[in-house]
């Protein structure tokens, strides 16, 4: 049986002029969860949106939301979000000195906690969390802006965390974030990818329905 994959758009790349139709667009097609892309300007070059539009978009949007913290602080996050209803919250590894910490406050407030690995950050880097994270979030580009090409060391990172995941029976997810495509999808899913998380690939395009399926 082909394995179920769930996919992600992220709204970086939409029309925000326009977000409340662009929501109710990417709703109509297969994806699962909507990814929001919070850039602080500090954590890296881009600067994005935090909690006040995150609060409106859950107004319009049904999909469970997925929020990408790329911040310096994201503990002053949690709260925020979790009154939004905020459904999974990831945070990067460097940016936390306590990162057992941080995954049970996000624990503790009902959201499915991730963290996230830059392109240069060793796989290893989850093995003390691993029992605890809900997913692991594996950056394919350096995090801060959409649109750029797919690193394909990932790959194999991706495959490490999959049988490191499998030798000691851990149930985290993973998921996999920039530069994704429909050539690429299947490698993910083979490597061991559950949520494609993709920007350009399904925004740039006029029929979001046909990317999003493309990539199943
Ligand atoms: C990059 C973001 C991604 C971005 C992906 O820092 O984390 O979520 O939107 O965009 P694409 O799919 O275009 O690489
Ligand atoms: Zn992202």
């Amino acid at each position: 049986m082909k394995k179920h994959i769930k996919i992600a758009p992220s709204l970086l790349s939409c029309d925000f002029g326009r977000i409340k139709e662009e929501i109710a667009l990417i709703e109509s097609t297969d994806a699962a969860i909507l990814h929001l892309d919070v850039m602080d300007g500090h954590f890296v070059p881009n600067l994005t949106f935090g909690a006040p539009i995150i609060k409106y978009i859950k107004k319009y949007a049904k999909l469970p939301l997925d929020v990408h913290l790329m911040v310096t602080n994201p503990n002053d996050f949690v709260q925020p979000l979790a009154d939004i209803g905020v459904d999974y919250l990831s945070f990067h590894t460097e940016t936390e000195y306590h990162a057992d910490r941080l995954i049970h406050h996000i624990k503790n407030n009902k959201m499915k906690a991730g963290i996230v690995l830059n392109p240069a950050t060793h796989h290893n880097t989850i093995e003390y969390l691993a029992d605890i994270i809900d997913f692991v979030l594996v950056m394919s580009v350096n995090p801060g802006f959409g649109g750029q090409s797919f690193i394909n060391n990932s790959l194999q990172k991706i495959a490490r965390i999959n049988d490191y995941r499998e030798l000691n029976n851990h149930s985290f997810e993973i998921e996999v974030d920039g530069g994704v495509n429909d050539k690429i999808a299947p490698l993910l899913v083979e490597a061991g990818a559950d949520i494609l998380v993709a920007g350009s690939y399904i925004f740039n395009s006029d029929n979001y329905a046909e990317k999003v399926r493309s990539l199943m």
